[in-house]
């Protein structure tokens, strides 16, 4: 299964911000993606970046003038316009933002963006006074009701010094935002996917958990491959060091009774449901409200009580229903008969001992069982590509 970034065209513009840097790193992750990118700077941005840097990384022309004889724009000056799947005005200054909201095209990006008919997102970085200034928020304003994606800013500290504001998102948040333009007429486009993901945390005291190695990454890779295939997914996530995916609606939760009511919510308008959450069995029974002390014995017994099955209890009309199985042996048996004691249309076995599978590792490898007996094996590879092949399965069962 090719990334969705594989082969597609995505025009970058960087305008003067100190935020270019970000630029820099957001087309190399393009390029690895596989994606053909044309970036096009403004003489602002040529003080923070060399065209240079760009062109090392996209192995294509840099587009820094509209009418240079050199330039493939003053051939034709809707080329990039023409031929890119996306395109992504990241720094994208208040000037430019301006610009842009008049219908100007001075340069090689205003004119780019006049003359596209592909998905336009602008993703600002400017001073928190500047984004928060009337002729900012109406320019905002009247490029969001023209269908432009706004993506960001994010509030943190500024150039300037003081926080607020006007943050450029980080490079990984903007390859989800280009992802989910690329994906928005996708074979999951008007569905809600819910997937759960991370090791629910069980409390003993205010202090201690009983938590577990789950690291989520598998859940929020489901999460941004059906966000890349243009779901609406919501991510009910148990903690977690992960940062929040772009585009997708993240509810976070600490025990398996706080996920059970929240999954339960949501899979009511649901199509389908993924847990990939690593659910604790057992909590204690009798958690303290004050720390426990260590005291002088060498013993301390916990009283333990059952969890929820969440998986088996939620059932909906036409939902479809996916669970993992984590296994240290007798993987085949023990996932199927998972698979019909939670009466599951399909579930991913994950032998959790091997190295480049189980937690914490961007890789894995499963095999999939379905209720009339199928067995699809998933080779190694990314935990990203694995969600996109069981995502597969999800949208036959949908059909
Ligand atoms: N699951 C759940 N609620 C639980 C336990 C598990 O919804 N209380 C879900 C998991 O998210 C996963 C599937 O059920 O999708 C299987 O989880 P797993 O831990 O492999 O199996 P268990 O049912 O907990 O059985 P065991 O621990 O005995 O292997």
């Amino acid at each position: 299964m090719p990334s969705p970034l594989e082969g597609k065209h995505i025009a970058l513009g960087v305008t003067g911000s100190i935020a270019c840097y970000k630029a820099v790193d957001l087309a190399s992750k393009l390029v690895q993606s596989g994606a053909l990118v044309d970036v096009l700077m403004t003489e602002g941005a040529q003080n923070f970046v060399s065209p240079l840097s760009f062109r090392s990384i996209t192995h294509r022309p840099v587009i820094t003038d509209l009418f240079r004889p050199e330039s493939e724009l003053s051939i034709n000056h809707v080329a990039i316009a023409e031929r890119s799947d996306v395109l992504i005005v990241a720094p994208a200054t208040a000037n430019t933002i301006a610009r842009i909201a008049n219908g100007i095209s001075d340069d090689p990006i205003t004119t780019t963006v006049l003359a596209t008919k592909a998905p336009v997102i602008i993703a600002p970085a400017m001073d928190a006074n500047m984004y928060e200034n009337p002729a900012t928020r109406q320019n905002v304003a009247r490029l969001e009701s023209w269908g432009y994606v706004m993506a960001g800013p994010a509030e943190g500290r500024l150039a300037s010094g003081l926080t607020g504001k006007g943050r450029l998102l980080e490079p990984q948040q903007l390859l989800g935002c280009i992802g989910m333009a690329l994906g928005r007429k996708g074979d999951l486009a008007g569905r809600k996917v819910v997937v759960s993901a991370g090791g629910t945390q069980e409390a003993i005291d205010p202090v201690r958990v009983i938590a577990n190695h789950s690291s989520g990454k598998m859940g929020y890779a489901l999460a941004e491959a059906a966000r890349d295939r243009g779901a609406r997914t919501v991510l009910v996530s148990a903690p977690t060091a992960l940062s929040d995916p772009y585009g997708v609606e993240l509810i976070r939760v600490g025990s398996a009774r706080e996920m059970r009511e929240v999954l339960l919510g949501q899979c009511d308008d649901a199509d389908a449901l993924i847990m990939a959450a690593a659910v604790a069995d057992w909590r204690p029974k009798e958690p303290s409200d004050r720390k426990v002390k260590k005291g002088k014995s060498n013993e301390w017994n916990i009283e333990l009580i059952k969890n929820p099955d969440i998986l088996a209890e939620i059932k909906g009309e036409g939902l479809v229903k996916v669970g993992f199985a984590a296994e240290s042996e007798d993987f085949l048996d023990n996932a199927q008969s998972k698979l019909l004691s939670k009466d599951l249309h399909l579930i991913a076995v994950n032998n959790i001992t091997a190295e480049d599978s189980g937690f914490a590792v961007d890789t894995n490898r499963v095999i999939l069982l379905d209720r009339e007996g199928g067995v699809q094996e998933i080779p190694l590879m990314s935990k990203y590509d694995v969600a996109h092949h069981l995502l597969d399965r999800v949208v036959t069962l949908l059909r």
